[in-house]
This record gives structure tokens, C-alpha cells and sequence, in this order.
């Protein structure tokens, strides 16, 4: 059977749309009462996103009430680190807790372990294959990982991180061990990236959350560099699968990222000015940018914000999101107004 592809996976490869396509990162999480449901009934959050039913349901929860073009795989960036073997736990209240990689022992740990990582990962395709069986006709399934540097910071520092200064300093006085974790990172995530898509994924996205804390020098060689190789590969093997990067806190190299990594989409944080994303827009498709403390108050302000944004980029090449995950606090009629609001939306051409 030849069908045309969803809306979403033509809006992230450029298509202009006369009522722009949207979905929120983190759109299934804390703030709907049915997810704290259904992660009540897990052992904890490493067991919800290996368990296929449970992902399965809560990737679907913000599809049934908001009714998103896409839904987003129920998983975390920290499987692939997981599936590496190393030590991952999420504490109540404070987040990720990771035995943290030192030396080329803890790497070497990792590399011996790619043989049998997309094994220990398989409820996630699962879990892909059954939302496939679930979304409405027109919605899409994104699949997803961290961006390699993303990924490394945690390995490096144990968990979440203020400084960075562990992983910092790791890349600068031992750029070849650190060359080393990247490059595993680079093959893992893209062998995890194609099994999603094998399993059914329409669209990836790259997180790359911490690649604006990186100089420029180490931005290109570590953020873009790897992220450019996984989206080389995996456009070689699947020409028609949109991918999106979405390298937060970018500012200006933003322009550098559109340019180099090859993504057909580029995702932009709450401080991207929107003049500066229209003239990306004429290189790349854009994704953003709301700011999720905006859609956590509601009200004007969120409405104002959401215009604004509409009005500057629904002409181009876009997806509306916003700048960063949903929040816990935010109320979900919030959300439901941003829906309306967006569905709503008719484009005057200028
Ligand atoms: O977007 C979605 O709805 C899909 C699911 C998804 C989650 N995490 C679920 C999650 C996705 C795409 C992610 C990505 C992710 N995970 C990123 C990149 C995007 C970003 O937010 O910057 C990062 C850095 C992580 C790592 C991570 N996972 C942290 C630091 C934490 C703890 C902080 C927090 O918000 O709780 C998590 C936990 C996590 N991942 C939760 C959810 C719903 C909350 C866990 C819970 O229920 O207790």
C-alpha cells in the first residue's frame, strides 16, 4: 500500500502548511493525572520505560486528550547509557543517578558492551510497534535519543549536572579517551535509532539539551561533529525519515548547526529571537519555541506568546513546540488551549 506521508513528517521535510503541525517535548509526563497513574504502578521510571504496555499507554495519554500531529516514544535519553551497562537509577525529586565513567576502564566497560545493547533495549521497539497500532490515522510517531554530548555529561558526571565541570575538564585533558565515549555514543545511538525506525518510528529527534554550554571550538568536534555522523548514516538508510537536532542554548551557532549537521529540522530554545529563526527558516525547517513557564501560566501572556510565534514563523518551514519540556506544574487546560489556538490557526500570506 503507497500512502502519502502524515503532515507532520511534511512539515519537518519543509512543506509550508496552511494550519501549522504541533506537539510539546515532554508532552507525556507529570502534569496529566493519568501518567502519575500509570508510573504509580511501576516498580520505578527504568521499569515504565521498559515495560510496552505502560509506554505504550502513556505515550498515547497527551494523543487522546490534545490530539498532537505527533506523539513522542515514552523512553528517556538515559536508556542507551542503561542499555550500555551502566548503573542508572532515578531518584524521587532528584533525578538521574548514574555510576559515573572516570577512565578508559569505564569506556572500555561500555564498548565491550555494544555487542548485546540493542537486546536489553528491545521492549522499547516494542514498544514503538504497539503506539504504531494505536495513533489516529494522521498522527505521526517520533522516535528519539540524546545527541551524544548530551549523553556523555551525564555518563561523566554521575547525573544531572550545574557546572559541568567534570565532563569539562575529562574533554580537555583527555580528548582522546573522551574521543573514545563519543564514538561509542555515536555508533549506540545510531544502532538504537535505527531499530526504532525499523520498529515503526516516522520521525527522529536528537536532543542535544547541553550543547550551548560548549566554547565554540568544542561545540563543533563535540556536539555537531557526532550528531553530523548519525544523521549521515541513517539518512543513507532511510532517505524518508525526517530528522530533527535540537541543540538548546545554541544562540548564534545555531546558524552553524543549521548549515552542518544535515538535520531536516532544527529545534529552538525560548531564547532564539524570532527574526533570527525566520532567517534560519530560509535554510531549515524550524520546531519551537514556545516558553514552557508561558504555557505553565496561561492566560494572555501564554496566548500572546503563542501569536507571536505563529504569526512570525507559520509561513515558513515549522512545527510549533516549545523551547523545552513541559513542566510539572503546568495545568493541562493550559495545554488545551494552546491546541485550540494552534488548530485554529489559518496563515495570511503577506
Ligand atoms: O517528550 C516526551 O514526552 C517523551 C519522553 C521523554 C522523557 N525524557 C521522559 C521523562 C523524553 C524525550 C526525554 C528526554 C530527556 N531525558 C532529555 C532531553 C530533553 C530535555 O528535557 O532536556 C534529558 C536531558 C533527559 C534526562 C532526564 N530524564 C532527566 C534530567 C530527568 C529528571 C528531571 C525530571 O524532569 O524529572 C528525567 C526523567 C524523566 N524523563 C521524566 C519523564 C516523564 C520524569 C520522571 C518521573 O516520572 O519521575
Amino acid at each position: 500500500m503507497h500512502t502519502q506521508p502524515k503532515s507532520f513528517v511534511r512539515a519537518i521535510q519543509g512543506e509550508v502548511q496552511a494550519r501549522p503541525c504541533f506537539w510539546l517535548m515532554r508532552q507525556a509526563g507529570r502534569y496529566l493525572p493519568e501518567y502519575r497513574a500509570t508510573r504509580a504502578t511501576a516498580k520505578g521510571f527504568v521499569d515504565l520505560c521498559l515495560r510496552p504496555d505502560l509506554a505504550t499507554e502513556i505515550t498515547l495519554q497527551p494523543i487522546r486528550r490534545f490530539g498532537m500531529d505527533a506523539a513522542i516514544l515514552f523512553s528517556d535519553i538515559l536508556m542507551v547509557p542503561h542499555g550500555l551497562g551502566q548503573k542508572l537509577d532515578f531518584l524521587e525529586g532528584e533525578g538521574p543517578k548514574l555510576d559515573p565513567i572516570v577512565d578508559a576502564a569505564g569506556v572500555a566497560a561500555l564498548e565491550k558492551n555494544l555487542g548485546g545493547f540493542l537486546e536489553k533495549l528491545g521492549p522499547v521497539f516494542e514498544t514503538v510497534d504497539r503506539v504504531k497500532a494505536g495513533l489516529p490515522l494522521d498522527t505521526a510517531l517520533i522516535g528519539f535519543a540524546g545527541a551524544p554530548w548530551t549523553v556523555a555529561t551525564y555518563m561523566v558526571e554521575g547525573g544531572t549536572s550545574k557546572d559541568f565541570a567534570k565532563v569539562r575538564m575529562l574533554a580537555c585533558r583527555e580528548p582522546v579517551l573522551f574521543e573514545k565515549l563519543i564514538e561509542v555514543l555515536v555508533e549506540a545511538t545510531t544502532a538504537y535509532l535505527v531499530r526504532q525506525v525499523e520498529a515503526g518510528a516516522e520521525a527522529l529527534q536528537l536532543f542535544d539539551t547541553w550543547a550551548g554550554i560548549l566554547p565554540e571550538d568544542e561545540y563543533r568536534r563535540w556536539a555537531i561533529e557526532p550528531a553530523k555522523e548519525i544523521v549521515a548514516d541513517l539518512r543513507t538508510r532511510f532517505p524518508s525519515v525526517p530528522i530533527i537536532y535540537f541543540p538548546k542554548g545554541s544562540g548564534s551557532l545555531y546558524a552553524y548547526a543549521a548549515a552542518e549537521v544535515g538535520a531536516d529540522a532544527l529545534g529552538l530554545d525560548t531564547a532564539v529571537p524570532l527574526d533570527f529563526a525566520k532567517g534560519l527558516q530560509r535554510q531549515i525547517a524550524v520546531q519551537g519555541n514556545l516558553d514552557p513557564i508561558k504555557l505553565a501560566v496561561g492566560g494572555a501572556q501564554m496566548e500572546d506568546a503563542i501569536r507571536r510565534i505563529l504569526e512570525a514563523l507559520a509561513g515558513g518551514p515549522f512545527v510549533f513546540n516549545l523551547g523545552h519540556g513541559v513542566i510539572p506544574q503546568t495545568p493541562p487546560e493550559n495545554v488545551a488551549r494552546l491546541a485550540e489556538i494552534v488548530r485554529s490557526w489559518r496563515h495570511r500570506k503577506n
